[in-house]
This record gives structure tokens, sequence and C-alpha cells, in this order.
């Protein structure tokens, strides 16, 4: 089994196999990071670029660390302090950088699409490290090797995701490599929360108990507040009173569920402190198979033949926000 693809922009259309590869591979560089020295010689002489448009703790630094762990040199932009902020587009930054030839560029953005666009349109692999609401694909690559390292499998298992499905990039990665795993998945939250599309990815609850009954692993979202602005929510206080993961409700889960959420958490909103602190969480696992994921896909594409870009039209537009699924991913 080799991984061929150039870029990393979804798990959408992946098969089983790749994801598994994807895993294995993540899993073999697990152990780097409990070396006294984190450091093999791997990606000694390439070039990785971090281009971070939206804020983020855990994705940009743990692929700066996987980067610095394959011995990769790493450099990173925010684009409050990029040439974005005089009005340069995405296009012409990522050209500028990729004229300076780096191995792999690595990119979140707010618009769903924009990794996409500009794997399309740049001769270097390209990395969704998260695009609006589309997809989050290392996200849901290390939430799988987490939930297989405790539980030891990935098929005949129910998963229950439960909260702000609606703007939650985490699930629709999740969805897509859960049902080609063969996972039972189930959609939790209430109707304002849940996308129309959420009945064709698994069943769909509104009451966070049956949602989560008998579910071996539960995957908490974050309520993405900054999106609110649209009423989805009446309050505050009565989303967290019908949806937040307190051990009473999580005693209706199968016997030893375990509990996973991204990050970053709100503690009281969706998730109560005792249970993100509890046994029974594997939240701070996943940060730190994030750095192993992160290792395994930038050693897959870093190590690539530079190939000539598909040029799309010169009219082409830039992305907008759009929060919804992509029908097709690149
Ligand atoms: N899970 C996640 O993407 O966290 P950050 O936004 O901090 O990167």
């Amino acid at each position: 089994m080799a991984f061929t693809h150039q870029h990393l922009l979804g798990l959408e259309g992946l098969s089983r196999d790749e994801i598994l590869f994807l895993i294995d591979t993540a899993d073999s560089f697990k152990e780097i990071s409990e070396r006294d020295i984190k450091k093999v010689p791997t990606l000694r002489g390439k070039t990785v670029v971090g281009l971070f448009y939206e804020a983020s703790t855990r994705t940009r630094t743990s692929f700066e660390i996987a980067a610095k762990r394959l011995s990769a040199d790493y450099v990173s932009i925010a684009s409050s302090t990029s040439s974005s902020t005089k009005g340069e587009t995405l296009l012409d930054t990522a050209r500028n950088i990729a004229a300076m030839r780096p191995d792999c560029l690595v990119i979140r953005h707010n618009a769903s699409g924009a990794p996409h666009f500009l794997a399309q349109r740049i001769d270097c692999p390209v990395v969704n490290a998260g695009d609006g609401a589309h997809e989050h694909p290392t996200q849901a690559l290390l939430d799988l090797l987490t939930i297989r390292d405790h539980v030891k499998r990935l098929d005949d298992l129910t998963v229950a995701i439960v909260g702000d499905i609606l703007h939650s990039r985490v699930t629709r990665s999740n969805v897509h490599a859960l049902k080609a795993l063969g996972a039972r998945v189930r959609l939790v939250g209430p109707p304002t929360l849940l996308p129309a599309e959420a009945a064709a990815w698994g069943e769909v609850h509104n009451d966070l108990h049956d949602g989560v009954r008998n579910a071996d692993v539960i995957m908490m979202l974050r309520l993405q507040r900054e999106r609110q602005g649209r009423n989805f929510l009446p309050s505050l206080d009565e989303y967290s009173r019908y949806f937040c993961l307190t051990r009473a409700a999580l005693s209706a889960a199968a016997p030893n569920a375990v509990v996973l959420h991204p990050g970053p958490i709100n503690r009281g909103v969706e998730i109560a402190s005792d249970v993100a602190d509890g046994a029974e969480s594997l939240i701070m696992d996943q940060v730190t198979n994030g750095v192993a994921v992160r290792m395994a896909v930038l050693f897959l594409l870093a190590n690539r033949a530079r190939q000539p870009s598909v040029e799309a039209p010169a009219v082409a537009a830039e992305p907008a926000e759009a929060p919804r699924l992509r029908r097709k991913a690149g």
C-alpha cells in the first residue's frame, strides 16, 4: 500500500485502505516523540510552510513540531502579520511562497475550499489544516488513531458526534472516514445546528441521552460561538442544559465508552469539567497523537517530487466562506 495523492485536502473519497495506511504510518511515528532526542533526519533539507488564516493552537503547533522532529525547516506565516493585511490575495500569497520552493504548504483558512483552490494552482503539495466548515483531515486521522489505541478497533463501533454539527469541519472529515471504516455514526444536536445532509451521514438525534445511549465513542464538538450570530440558539444556558456532556449523560453510554473533543473546549458549555478531565477523556491523547499524524502526512507528501499544477482559469474567483460540505473534494 502507498499513499499516491499529491495533496491531503480531505478524507472524502479516500478508501478504507488509504485511511488505514495514514493511521498506520502515524502509529509508526509515535515512538519518536517518546525518545530523549526527538529528532530523525527523514525530511532533512525539506521546507514546510504553515500558512494560517485562522487562529490555531493545536494544529499549528503540532505541524511545526512534526516538521522539526523530522528535521525539516518550518516557516510559520500568520495572516495577521502577512501582506494579506495590505490587500494581497490568497493566490498571490501562495504563489509567492511557492516561488521559494517549499516542499509542502500547510494551510488553514476560514473559506471552505481554499486548500483545493491553491492545490490546483501551485506546484507544491498542499495539506488542509482546516477549511471553513468543510474538512479537517488531520484532526479526524488523529481522532481515529486515538480511538484505535484505546478501543482496539475502528469497525463495529457506534460513534456519537455531539454538538455544533452545522459548523464542524471535524465532523465532516470524521463522517467520511468512519463510514469508510464501517462504523455506525450518530449526529446529535439541536435541529438548528444539524445540516440538512446530516440524515445521509448517520442516525440523527435531537436528545443527548438518546444520542449517546450505548455509544462506544462520544465525540464532543466545540460550540462555535463566533458563528452564532444568526440565532442558531435561544441562549448558551439553554444549550448547555440540554447538550453539555455531564457525568449523568455519560452514564447512558456503553461501559468503557471514551470521550473525545478536538479542542479548544468550552468548559461547562458542551462538556463538564469533570468529564473533560475524567478517566474516560482521551482529549490529551488526541493532542499527543496529532504530532504523529502530522509527521506521517508531511513524510508522505514532502518527499514527493514536484509536479506541475493543473492551472485553473485565470479569472476563477477566490473561494468565499461557504459553511457547507463540498460535494466533491479535489
Ligand atoms: N483541534 C484544532 O484544530 O485545534 P486548533 O484550532 O487549536 O488548531
